[in-house]
């Protein structure tokens, strides 16, 4: 059996990982030098995820972030994705292979594991954001064998119009928003879920933003006026498409795990990200988004990435996690 500290610290860190919803759908068996990563069907959202992309992408990005803690910890690692067919919940195997000298980069991903938060404030515009981060971005995701597209300005139209149309379509819907109050709005103790605090209280409909962000108000009746008085600062922040060759539950663990490192090295070059899914959620506004961009492959995640507008950061609030010993259990 692995060193159970170390189990726990990389654990510790999986646990650390986004999810949507902040539904953390993720259970961990610890025995012998694996760490098995499971799925949690019971923490799924079949209304805006019924194939369980997003839950797999949520679970890929813990697993991405338990190989960075690890390596960060001195412990080599190496993966198998779903190594048992007849159990499609085991989602990966974590093989514990010994020990491992980090490397200056593995340090410094480790070390923003506990710093890396979802920013849903206002974001300095995307000129704000050098080339040569724009360039380490992409290649944190490809080095996890997933593609990075950023949207220029010809495609910004298209890709505003789709977030809207898909924020339209779910929030006609009362599935959907019988799903979102579920997990949303909860308090600040709360250790799941989306809390009030990490939203910001301006409407999304009020923002100086042509990106519609997700309303995590799910009672909010009416958009009514979009503002009063002084219009609000437009926003033209840096937005990416994180996507993959294929579209299966490998591929969305994969693509969790270039989520896991795109924002982590996001996070070391002192920039924030929030990730926008609604338009991927929505078959339609997903294959229109393909072919919009003439994307060869299929998007996985769309994000806002930038440097947030000082004062402005919607983190007065906290997502927080579950105590570890209720995901991992060691046999
Ligand atoms: C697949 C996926 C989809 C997400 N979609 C959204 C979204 O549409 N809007 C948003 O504000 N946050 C989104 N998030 C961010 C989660 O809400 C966030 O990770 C979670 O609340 C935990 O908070 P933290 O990232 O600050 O630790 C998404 C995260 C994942 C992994």
């Amino acid at each position: 059996m692995a060193d159970v500290d170390i189990v726990r610290g990389v654990v510790t860190a999986a646990t650390r990982a986004p999810s949507v919803h902040n539904t953390q759908p993720w259970r961990f068996v610890a025995h012998d030098d694996v760490i098995e990563l499971r799925d949690d069907p019971s923490r799924a959202l079949p209304v805006i995820d019924p194939d369980g992309r997003d839950r797999l992408l949520s679970c890929g990005a813990a697993l991405g972030l338990a190989r960075i803690a690890a390596a960060g910890l001195g412990t080599g690692t190496r993966v198998e994705l779903l190594p048992d067919p007849a159990d499609r919940e085991h989602l990966a195997d974590l093989h514990l292979v010994g020990a491992h000298e980090p490397s200056p980069t593995e340090r410094s991903l480790a070390a923003a594991i506990e710093v890396r938060h979802t920013e849903r404030g206002e974001f300095e515009d995307a000129s704000a954001v050098p080339a040569e981060d724009v360039q380490a971005l992409a290649e944190a995701v490809q080095d996890e064998g997933s593609w990075l597209r950023v949207v220029g300005p010809d495609d910004a139209a298209a890709v505003a119009v789709l977030l809207a149309r898909a924020d339209d379509v779910q929030s006609a819907d009362p599935a959907y928003r019988e799903e979102l109050r579920q997990w949303t709005g909860r308090g600040e103790d709360s250790a799941d879920g989306v809390p009030a605090a990490a939203v910001p209280a301006t409407p999304p409909q009020e923002r100086g933003s042509s990106y519609r962000l997700r309303d995590f108000d799910a009672d909010r009746e009416e958009a009514g006026p979009h503002w009063s008085g002084e219009p609000p600062r437009p926003e033209h922040p840096l937005v990416v498409v994180l996507g993959t060759a294929d579209d299966d539950p490998a591929a969305w663990l994969s693509a969790g795990q270039a989520l896991g490192r795109l924002l982590l090295t996001a996070t070391v070059r002192g920039l924030v990200a929030s990730p926008m899914s609604q338009a991927l959620e929505v078959p339609d506004t997903r294959a229109h988004l393909t072919r919009e961009l003439g994307l060869v492959g299929h998007p996985q995640l769309v994000l806002r990435i930038g440097r947030a507008v000082e004062g402005s950061s919607s983190r007065s609030g906290h997502a927080h996690r579950r105590p570890v010993d209720e995901v991992l259990e060691i046999r």
